[in-house]
This record gives C-alpha cells, structure tokens and sequence, in this order.
C-alpha cells in the first residue's frame, strides 16, 4: 500500500493530524501537497502537545522524511520558527525536503489578504489573513515568486518589482496604504533562501523514486473537502485542491500510484470563518460541544462553529474523494449525552435531500431533518478496542458508516496517539 492520501471531509480541523501521526513511524514520507501556515496540526505525543502549521505531520517520526511539496505555499519566516522551537524540543528537522516549485508568501500577500478582507466588509470571507489566497492567486496570475527564484538574486528582483508594481497601485490607489519597497522583500527573501537552499530537492523524483522501492508516501492534507476552491462551499472557501486530486497535482505524483484514500471525519461537525453550515447551533448545545471539545482554532484562535454530524457534507466528500476508509475523531466528545442527532437529509423550501443539494443557494437555505440517536454516559477515553466501546456508541458509528458508505477504520478517544480504536489497519 505505497500511496495514501489523507483528506478532511467537513471544513477543516476534523483532527488530520492526528490520523497521520497514527501511521507515522510505518510511513517512509510525509507529504503536505497544498494550502500553507492556514493549516494548523495539533498533535499531542508522550503528554506533550506540538501545534504545526506548515511542516508535515511526520516530521515527529524519526523514520520519515518530511516533504513540503509543490502545491504549498510557504511562509518562510513561519516554516524557520516552527523548525527553530521543534528543534529546541529535540525534534530532528533537518530531513525536511521541499520543492522548488513551491510558491512563496510573502509581505505583500499578508498584506493584500488583510486588506481585502476589511474591505469586504460583511461579504468578508472569514480568512486567516495568512496571505494564502492572494499567494495563490499570483500563482494562476502567473506572476508569483517560487522557492527556485530565491537563488538568482538579479531575477527575483525583477519578479519582486513586476509583482508590486501591480500590487502597489491597488495597495496604494484603492486601499490607501503605504507603498511597499521592492528592497526590503528581496533582502529578507534572499535571506531566506540561503536558509533555504540545503532542504531544496526534485521532490518529484525524489517521492516517484521512492514509491518505485515500495516506499510507504503518506500524503497529509491541509483543509478540507468543503473548504477546497472547485468542490467546497465557493466562495466560502480556501484558494487551493486539499480534495485527493490535490494530493497529485500538489506533489507531482500520478493518481495511478494513489492505493488508499481515508477520509477524516469528526463524530460532530465545526467550522470557521464565514459560509453556510446547516447544521451549526447557535444555542447552549452548540457552546457546550465547543467547550467539550476545545474548539478554538490553532492557526487564529477563533472560536469554532459547533454542530452535529452532518452526513450530507460527509458522503459528498467521501464521494468526490473515493475514500475507502474513514477515521472518526473525537468520539469521545460526544460522550454524556442521552440522545446524539445526526442530520440525515435537508429540508430545502419544501423538498427533501438525501443529497448534497447542487446548488450554493439551496446548501445556504437548507435545514437538517435530524435523526435521533441513543447517547451514552461512559468515558470512552480509556477504550482501545471496538468492543471495548458502550454498545451505543459502537451503533453511533456503525449508523455512520452506513450513512456515509464508507467503513470507519479507526476512531480518537482522546487527543494522545494512543487514545485511538482501530478497527482497520490504514495502512495494509
Ligand atoms: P484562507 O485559507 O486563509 O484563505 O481562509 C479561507 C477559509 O478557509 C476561511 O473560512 C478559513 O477559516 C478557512 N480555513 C483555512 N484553513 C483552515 C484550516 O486549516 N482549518 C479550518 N478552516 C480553515
């Protein structure tokens, strides 16, 4: 099983990481194949608790080598901190390998995204204000800076300056802010670059040769099914592919060589930033899952929107992605409740949907048709084994599975590596 592919299947923070880190010391590469420092990996190992936003998950098992591939966009001054405080907590990160087609954020980014965004208004899009969407829109513009472009001082000058003549006139003429100097980017992108230069390698070759030996290439998605820019909830969404094709286009590895898809699934549903969410509670329910389950986001801080488990959202990605195994996390979150809806159609005016509805509109007005679910009241943290689980939380899966059609391969009880039941190998 060499190729695996790791993707969310709500909006976001569904508890990637963790599913990754599950397989970490079998996997020989950990790959990030898109999205930059909006993602945000909390990871808790031996009692300790790492949050990561650019480097891959793997990173944390001495076995694998850690790729940033090219359908990430980087910020550097983010990717050196995060490898400076690993380092100072002797994680070993000098295996990291990134593309030289990586795409790079730089200040004029940030600054276009935070701007844009105020200008927005209440049409605002929620964003990180990482700089990921105006990176990115560089990039299909054809006019952003790549990772190679940092070692040839002469021709990244003349990209700096292409790109903020454009960018200064609306910074300046539209948003009234001050002029950006093409000396001071160049100065700190070639400072960086040296810094750079040793981890930069022909990913492509170096992830194909790989699979070529047999090699096991974990490939770790950033975002989400819904928050991806073709298939989520547009324009409600990030500016990149994290849905399975992403994994290829962003690493230069063909989708023949892709063996595993497995979704990841959290048992309630969260979301953050702005976009439709019909499941969301606006009441004392939907502050106590927030509450429960520590929802707050590792990249902002922001409070999650909290719901219940929208099955909809789940099968459409499961369906677009080809999952053929999901990981359910934070099963026990849900504990302590004596009934567990889960939304099973939308009403839409009038009409029912057993399926995503086609249209934006109609996903913004629908409202869940609920089925109601026994709860239970054990603490479920200390369960290892399917059997192990109260009866009716194993139905609560079981219900799941049937209503998503994908069988659910493991299940977090608890944020720590070992807090997981696992019922399907991910990996054989
Ligand atoms: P951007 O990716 O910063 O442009 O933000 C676009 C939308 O995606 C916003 O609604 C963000 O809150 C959301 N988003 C981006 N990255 C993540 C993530 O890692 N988890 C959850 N939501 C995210």
């Amino acid at each position: 099983m060499p190729g695996i592919i790791v993707v969310g299947s709500q909006w976001g923070d569904e508890g990637k990481g963790k599913a990754t880190d599950q397989m970490g010391d079998r996997v020989d590469f950990c790959v990030r194949y898109s999205g930059g420092n909006n993602a945000g990996h909390t990871l808790v190992v031996d009692g300790e608790k790492y949050a990561m936003h650019l480097l891959p998950s793997g990173i944390l098992s001495p076995n694998s080598t850690p790729v940033i591939g090219n359908g990430v966009v980087i910020d550097l001054g983010v990717l050196f901190h995060e490898i400076d405080v690993l380092t100072g907590r002797g994680v070993d990160c000098s295996n990291l390998k990134v593309s030289s087609n990586a795409h790079i954020i730089t200040s004029y980014h940030r600054t276009m995204d935070k701007v844009t965004e105020r200008f927005a208004g209440k049409r605002k899009i929620g964003t990180t204000g990482r700089g990921i969407g105006p990176t990115y829109s560089d990039k299909i513009n054809r006019m952003g800076i790549r990772v190679q472009d940092l070692f040839d001082e002469e021709h990244l000058r003349q990209k700096v300056e292409a790109a903020l003549d454009q960018k200064n006139q609306i910074l300046v003429k539209i948003y009234n802010r001050r002029h950006i100097e093409a000396d001071e980017i160049v100065e700190e992108l070639l400072a960086h670059g040296e810094r750079l230069r040793p981890m930069v390698v022909d990913t492509v070759r170096l992830l194909n040769d790989g699979l070529d030996e047999g090699k096991i290439v974990l490939f770790e998605g950033a975002q989400a099914h819904h928050l991806d820019v073709d298939h989520g909830t547009y324009p409600y969404v990030t500016s990149s592919n994290p849905t399975a094709g992403g994994a290829c286009t962003g690493t230069g590895v063909g989708p023949t060589r892709i063996d595993r898809v497995i979704g990841i699934a959290k048992a309630y549903t969260t979301r953050v930033g702005e976009g439709p969410f019909p499941t969301e509670l606006h009441d004392e329910t939907g502050e106590k899952l927030r509450t429960d389950g520590g929802e707050f986001g590792v990249t902002t801080g922001r409070p999650r929107r909290c719901g219940w488990f929208d099955a909809l959202v789940v099968e459409a990605a499961a369906t677009a992605n080809a999952f053929t195994d999901v990981f359910l996390t934070k099963l026990d979150i849900l504990s302590g409740w004596d009934r567990i809806p889960v939304c099973v159609a939308y009403d839409v005016n009038g009409t029912r949907h057993d399926r995503l509805p086609m249209s934006q509109q109609e996903f913004a007005e629908a409202t869940p048709i609920y089925e109601e679910l026994d709860g239970w009241h054990e603490d479920i943290s200390g369960c290892r084994e399917f059997d192990d689980l109260p009866v009716k939380a194993q139905d609560y899966v079981k219900r799941l599975e049937e209503l998503i059609g994908t069988r659910i391969s493991g299940i977090g009880v608890g944020p720590g590596r070992e807090q997981t039941v696992m019922v399907h190998d991910l990996i054989d």
